[in-house]
This record gives C-alpha cells, sequence and structure tokens, in this order.
C-alpha cells in the first residue's frame, strides 16, 4: 500500500505522515511542489519528511510551468474573483494536484492525500483535479476523518510519536505562497471588523513606509504575454520574480476581503500580489489601446465567467479550456509596450504604445479633424434610439 502526499513540511502535513501510516498500514510519499514559495519553506523539507516517517520525498521545480502554462494564460482573461481577488491558491491547486497525481501513477501508488481541512476550497481543488485525471487512485483527506481539532492535538500527536517539530502552538495564520501571491486567513483576520496586524503582512513593505519617490518600470508584451521588464528579457518566471521585487518595496498588491467560498460560508482573507498586481494592471491597460468596444466587453465576461472557473476548482474541465482558447484569441494583438508607476501602494498605467493600437488621434481630437464628418453621428443616434423614440410616441398616443 501506497500513499503519496501533497506534503509542505508544516504542522498539518507533518502529523499526517505517521496518521496514514497508522490507520492504513501503508507507505507514505512525500510529494513537495516547488512553485515558488519562499525558500526557507523547502530549505530541509525531505530531511524533514523522513523524520516524520517518510519513505521518500519528491521535490518537483513547477516554477517556470506554473507562470507559463497557468499564470500567464489565466491572465488574458482578466479574471478577478468578486472583483478583487487575483486567485493566487486557485491557480496553483490544479498543477500541484496534477504533478502529485503523476508521481502517483509512476510509483504505482494506490492513494493521493492532502491536508487541506474540510472547511475550505482547496480541499475541492484538489479532489476535483484527482478526480479528473486519475479517478481510480484513492483520496484521503485526514482533516475530515481524524478526531484532531486543533495545532496543540496536532503537536500532543507528534510529541507522542517522537516526531520532532519546529511548529509552534503560537503560528495563528493559515498562509499558503508562491511566486505569484501569499494568502493570510485566521487569527484575528477572522473578526471582519478588526483590521489585520503589522503581523498578517509577510512580503510586501506597508504603503506608509514606502519609498517617497516613484520607481517607473516599463512591460513588454508580446501576444498578452509578458516577455520583458524594463527592456530585458526574462523568462516568464523570472519576470515575475523582478516584478515581485519592485512591488513589494512599493507596497502594491496588498488586498483585505472577504469572500463567498465554494462551499458556503464567507471568510475573511488578506493577500499580497506585488508583481501579479503591476502585470494585471499592464495587461488591462494594454487592452484599452487594442481592443474594440465589443472585443473588450466579451473579455470582460470571460474574466467574470473564468474566476469562478478557477476559484471552484474546475481547471480541467471543457468550460475551462474553451475559455482560455477564448482569452487566447484576444490576446493575439496585445503586443506592445506599457510603463507603470509605482507609488506608495500603487500602480497606474501611465503610458501604452502598441503597434496595434487602435487609438486614432486624428479621430479622437478635440482639436478640428479631418477623418470624422459630425453630421454622420446625426443619422447613426437617430437610428440607434429609434426604438426609445416609437416608444415615446406610442406613449404619448400617436
Ligand atoms: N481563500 C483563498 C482561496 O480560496 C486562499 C486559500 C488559502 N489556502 C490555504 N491553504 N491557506 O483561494
Ligand atoms: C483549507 O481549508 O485547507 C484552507 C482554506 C481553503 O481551502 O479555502
Amino acid at each position: 500500500n501506497k500513499v503519496v502526499l501533497a506534503y509542505s513540511g508544516g504542522l498539518d502535513t507533518s502529523a499526517i505522515i505517521p496518521y496514514l501510516k497508522e490507520q492504513y498500514d501503508c507507505e507514505v510519499i512525500a510529494f513537495v511542489a516547488d512553485v515558488g514559495q519562499e525558500a526557507a519553506e523547502l530549505e530541509g523539507v525531505e530531511e524533514k519528511a523522513l523524520a516524520s516517517g517518510a519513505s521518500s520525498c519528491y521535490v518537483v521545480d513547477l516554477k517556470e510551468e506554473f507562470v507559463a502554462d497557468y499564470i500567464n494564460p489565466i491572465l488574458k482573461t482578466g479574471a478577478l474573483y468578486e472583483g478583487t481577488y487575483l486567485l493566487g491558491t486557485a491557480m496553483a491547486r490544479p498543477i500541484i494536484a496534477k504533478a502529485q497525481v503523476e508521481l502517483a501513477l509512476k510509483l504505482g501508488a494506490d492513494a493521493v492525500s492532502h491536508g487541506c481541512t474540510g472547511k475550505g476550497n482547496d480541499q475541492v481543488r484538489f479532489e476535483s483535479t484527482y478526480a479528473a485525471l486519475a479517478p481510480q487512485l484513492q483520496v484521503i483527506a485526514p482533516w475530515r476523518d481524524w478526531t484532531m481539532k486543533s495545532r496543540t492535538d496536532l503537536l500532543n500527536y507528534l510529541a507522542s510519536k517522537n516526531i520532532p517539530t519546529t511548529a509552534s502552538a503560537e503560528k495563528i495564520y493559515s498562509r499558503d505562497a508562491n511566486c505569484w501571491h501569499i494568502s493570510h486567513e485566521g487569527g484575528e483576520l477572522e473578526d471582519p471588523n478588526c483590521e489585520p496586524s503589522d503581523q498578517v503582512w509577510t512580503w510586501t513593505v506597508s504603503p506608509e513606509q514606502a519609498p517617497e519617490t516613484p520607481d517607473y518600470v516599463t512591460l513588454g508584451f508580446e501576444q498578452g504575454v509578458l516577455t520583458s521588464v524594463n527592456e530585458q528579457s526574462f523568462s516568464p518566471y523570472q519576470a515575475l520574480l523582478t516584478l515581485n521585487e519592485l512591488g513589494a518595496k512599493h507596497g502594491v498588491g496588498r488586498i483585505d476581503i472577504v469572500e463567498n467560498r465554494l462551499v458556503g460560508m464567507k471568510s475573511r482573507g488578506c493577500y499580497e500580489t506585488p508583481g501579479g498586481t503591476i502585470v494585471n494592471a499592464a495587461l488591462r491597460g494594454l487592452e484599452t489601446l487594442v481592443l474594440d468596444k465589443s472585443a473588450f466587453k466579451l473579455r470582460e465576461q470571460l474574466g467574470l465567467e473564468f474566476s469562478h472557473v478557477l476559484y471552484d476548482g474546475r481547471w480541467f474541465t471543457p468550460v475551462s479550456k474553451a475559455l482560455l482558447a477564448a482569452a487566447t484569441s484576444l490576446a493575439e494583438t496585445l503586443t506592445g509596450t506599457i510603463v507603470v508607476k509605482l507609488y506608495k501602494g500603487q500602480a497606474v498605467v501611465v503610458k501604452r504604445a502598441s503597434a496595434n493600437s487602435l487609438y486614432s488621434e486624428a479621430f479622437s481630437t478635440f482639436e478640428e479633424d479631418e477623418v470624422y464628418n459630425q453630421k454622420h453621428a446625426e443619422g447613426f443616434i437617430r437610428l440607434f434610439s429609434l426604438s426609445s423614440r416609437i416608444a415615446a410616441l406610442h406613449k404619448q398616443g400617436y
């Protein structure tokens, strides 16, 4: 009996290893996805897994694939969950669960396991991916089975098994990090009427403490994909890292929201998405130059639709594929250069240029022009509003 566990080195998944061995009399293989979370989280993770009783530990580098095949296509849809959340955790779950399944199949495992609670979105995202890719694998979700309820319970359990841990009962926040974002939930945040303390934020400086002088950053896009920062070409992952550094320095990308979870309850969370906020602002700015009115509206609709598909863990579905294909098609002309000003928590587009720009000064100018006959507007408005005219005349008894 073999189980592949999505392992992070944190308290929950450390306790799951001995639990699985005990309950299922199985071999536990730890799987760690490197999606660009803090280096400290990955350091010594293999030793930790083995010390907890795993028979082996596989760390898989998914960073470039995560940015190139997940983040960048998603960005083209413009998805923002409930208008604000850049979906950092939701983006990472499908690639993590997919790599976990691949390992499980390679090793001939019978089951996969994860450390998500039974109350959140992540369990749905992991298990929907398992279902779509390898329905034959058994799924074990210890948080829905065992009787332990708190961090203290987990610490006591590990102590009873003589398993060393650096975790403590004081860690009050539930965090999830990758190269796109870090999320914070729990602790004082569970009261939506309580302002987050400084302990919540771990990545960006506060806007109050950000530099007094702005930075300007130039983003180059090709067909909707970020390819250069300040005129230097980068791999997808390296480009994001460069923007993360700038964004974090200027306090860019913090949000504090109450959101609707898929499983029914609301939750309050704080998120830091420094580079992502910059690249999203820039790409949206490029769209304003290149997409016509109806293309823009369709892109907005795709974004709304896709935000739910992704949030709800439905990446490996036909509807997800179709929406991404549509967004990729709309992004074909999104080639150009955007300058973003970073200052005190804000990322503001201040310059836009594209060879595909539909912006025409000759047409738009408030000065005299030679291309637009204002007389044409009269007939257009007459017909555009004809139905209103007919209805109003009807009301007046004509
Ligand atoms: N609420 C966010 C989401 O559903 C973040 C979840 C964070 N997950 C975690 N395991 N701490 O996408
Ligand atoms: C969890 O419940 O494991 C984290 C929060 C979430 O999945 O929404």
